[in-house]
């Protein structure tokens, strides 16, 4: 059901709610500060079907605070199976691009990876007797987050640097709306100078705009060391803002492509939740492009004009008090909005000799409209349109 856009926002479920639908033993927790986004759903085991209700009411609580963790997953009984069809509530999965072998080439009948390139046998060869993919790490739907591809007693471990601040797959007519991370294994090694798992590793020259200000270079650089996803709020960003601003950014666009070349579509920057009416700047950056990606152009603004004034909006977002860094533990599930949130991948360890390093983790993410009630009904037309490589989860009523 859609709300008007101007319908205050909603409390979301109460713990009561939650309580009645998860069982007396859940407790609901900020994850950070109170008042801040987040929630941690502790005592809740998501290894069954969800009935439609707890769907919901799963879909309200991350409606409402853009990120629900769920500690502490038995991963006897919740698998990589059990996250595909749990992201299924909240849309249509997309697969991903490199789980198949010739994905772009041009009008070829696609095929996934053979059994020895997928990326779980990959990860399956870095640690045999130690660390396997938990089963469902082969579907189409699920990326592998890790750094064991390679990886083996023997290998040198080697520091990459953490990503820039974006939002994923913010640049299709429908975007991402939300994403899922299940961890199985986090590193536990800290033996750095900070002793942190890695040191900051210093950032290649270009990494960002050199214009950028020194302000907004040292809350992108502030990147945590262990492993951890940060987070930004962009809902509070939004809702911080003053009355006048708000107005003036409801009516700004800005022109979505993913190459420089292609003419794009124009998107409002304020995304309104047609469920609850709150309203959240939707990836409000410029620099966080890749070469192949085209900066983001403001409607009626000049590349430099643009990114000025998305500076100024990556500015708000990053500010301290709206970010959030995730530290990860085997058996959470975490969910956030892509639509309310920012995020960064964090600098890590790349190749690693130690399962004391190892970062083994599955992602899951989806777009469109939630659904209740499983299997999801979207159109064949819609599918087409919006899911590439067209794609299904396998669930069954
Ligand atoms: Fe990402």
């Amino acid at each position: 059901m859609t709300v008007p856009a101007d319908r205050p926002a909603t409390p979301g479920p109460t713990d009561t709610e939650v309580r009645d639908l998860f069982g007396d033993s859940v407790q609901i927790t900020p994850l950070a500060d109170e008042g801040s986004m987040g929630r941690r759903i502790t005592g809740a085991d998501l290894s069954d079907p969800l009935t439609p209700r707890q769907a919901r009411c799963l879909v309200d609580l991350l409606d409402t605070h853009s990120i629900i963790s769920f500690p502490e997953q038995d991963t006897h009984q919740f698998d990589v199976h059990s996250l595909e069809r749990l992201a299924n509530h909240f849309g249509a999965v997309l697969p991903h691009p490199r789980n198949y072998a010739n994905y772009g080439a041009p009008a070829a009948e696609l095929e996934l990876l053979p059994n020895d390139q997928k990326f779980s046998t990959r990860v399956n060869q870095a640690f045999p007797d130690e660390l396997e993919c938990l089963a469902g790490a082969d579907s189409p739907g699920v990326y592998i987050v890790t750094n064991l591809i390679g990886s083996g007693p023997a290998m040198t471990p080697e520091t990459v640097g953490g990503q820039h601040w974006h939002t994923d797959i913010e640049f299709e007519p429908v975007p991402l709306s939300t994403s899922m991370f299940f961890v199985q294994h986090v590193p536990t090694a800290r033996e750095t100078s900070q002793g942190t798992w890695v040191d900051n590793p210093p950032r290649a020259d270009g990494f960002y705009h050199p214009e950028s200000s020194a302000e907004l270079a040292e809350l992108r650089e502030a990147l945590p060391l262990n492993g951890e996803t940060a987070y930004a709020d962009t809902a509070a960003a939004y809702a911080a803002l003053s009355p006048d601003e708000q107005e003036m950014l409801d009516a700004v666009k800005v022109r979505r492509r993913f190459r420089r070349d292609d003419e794009g579509w124009l998107m409002p920057i304020v995304h309104t939740n047609p469920r609850t009416g709150r309203k959240s700047l939707h990836s409000p950056v410029w620099a966080s492009r890749g070469d192949t990606i085209a900066p983001v152009e403001v409607d009626g603004m000049s590349e430099d004009e643009s990114r000025r004034f998305l500076d100024v909006m990556e500015q708000q977002c990053l500010r301290p008090e709206f970010r959030y860094d995730h530290v990860h533990a085997p058996g959470d599930v975490t969910i956030w909005s892509n639509f309310a949130t920012l995020h960064t991948a964090p600098p890590s360890k790349k190749k690693v000799n130690s399962t004391a390093d190892a970062r083994l983790m599955y992602r899951i993410s989806c777009k469109g409209e939630p659904s209740h009630a499983l299997p999801r009904s979207d159109a064949d037309e819609w599918i087409e349109a919006n899911i590439s490589p067209p794609y299904r989860s396998p669930i069954s009523a």
